[in-house]
């Protein structure tokens, strides 16, 4: 039996984040630069996108670029970005016939020019689209999102358009990015380290977190179906005891 046959399609998570991490390492292993590491990171995108696909998950979430990346050296950033706009441009028309829908969340106004209107353009290409939604988080940090939902719900109670005795979990998760968008109930983190770096901080409340040493141009569909499969294995209480889960099962 494959890895893909055991998982139960009727209780994959509809919402899969991936913290893609280890590009570096992974090239440097190799003696390769930094940016060679991306380049065949976006490889493992494909796969795991494909995985996603096959195992019946509605969104894959990818952190692409946090706020704090623009702090690396500008070579890697600018050939981070060009890579983006080159991967998205090329691989749209192949997005959009396999039914994918593809969005970003972050700031996009932070972006150069041309990778905005790329990643927009191919939003407005593929949004009608019923497969997989592809979100790539760019220009993303949790902390920016929280933020901002905070001074927008302020700004509508200053002027009336809400009372503070309204603020409640639905109007602020309105103002987030991920608004209409699920929770993730599965965030895999690859290369080893055991943190969430600032990403989606108010949606990962009750997520499941799985870590694996794999870096991640390493990370192809199986692994994506073994951590599928060790969701499965677990029991999500949020809060409650076994008994109480069994019992609403
Ligand atoms: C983290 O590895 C990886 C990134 C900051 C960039 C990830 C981007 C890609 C894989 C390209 C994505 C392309 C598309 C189209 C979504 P790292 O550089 O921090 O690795 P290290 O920890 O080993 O140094």
């Amino acid at each position: 039996m494959s890895t893909l046959e055991k998982i139960d399609i009727n209780n994959t998570p509809k919402h899969i984040a991936i913290i893609m991490d280890g590009n570096g390492r992974w090239a440097k292993k190799q003696g390769q630069d930094r940016l060679f590491g991306h380049n065949i990171g976006v490889e493992s995108v494909r796969e795991v996108l494909k995985g996603a696909q096959e195992a019946n998950v509605k969104y894959l979430t990818l952190y692409a670029f946090s706020t704090e990346n623009w702090n690396r050296p500008k070579e890697e950033v600018d050939g981070l970005m060009n890579l983006l706009v080159h991967t998205i441009s090329n691989e749209v028309d192949e997005l959009n016939k396999n039914n994918v829908c593809i969005s970003t969340i972050g700031d996009l106004d932070g972006l150069p020019g041309d990778c905005k209107a790329e990643m927009l353009s191919a939003y407005d290409r593929t949004k009608q689209n019923t497969g997989v939604h592809l979100i790539l988080a760019l220009n993303y940090s949790a902390k920016w999102e929280l933020m901002n939902a905070v001074k927008n719900i302020t700004q509508k109670v200053e002027t009336g358009q809400l009372t503070s005795s309204e603020v409640n979990e639905e109007c602020f998760e309105n103002e987030l990015t991920t608004k209409g968008i699920p929770d993730p109930e599965l965030l895999i983190r690859t290369s080893g380290e055991h943190r969430i770096s600032n990403f989606l901080l108010w949606q990962i409340a009750y997520t499941e977190f799985y870590f694996t040493e794999i870096l991640w141009p390493d990370f192809k569909r199986e692994n994506l179906y073994e951590a599928i499969l060790d969701y499965q294995s677990r029991e999500r209480r949020f809060g409650m005891v076994s008994e109480q889960i069994e019992k609403n099962s």
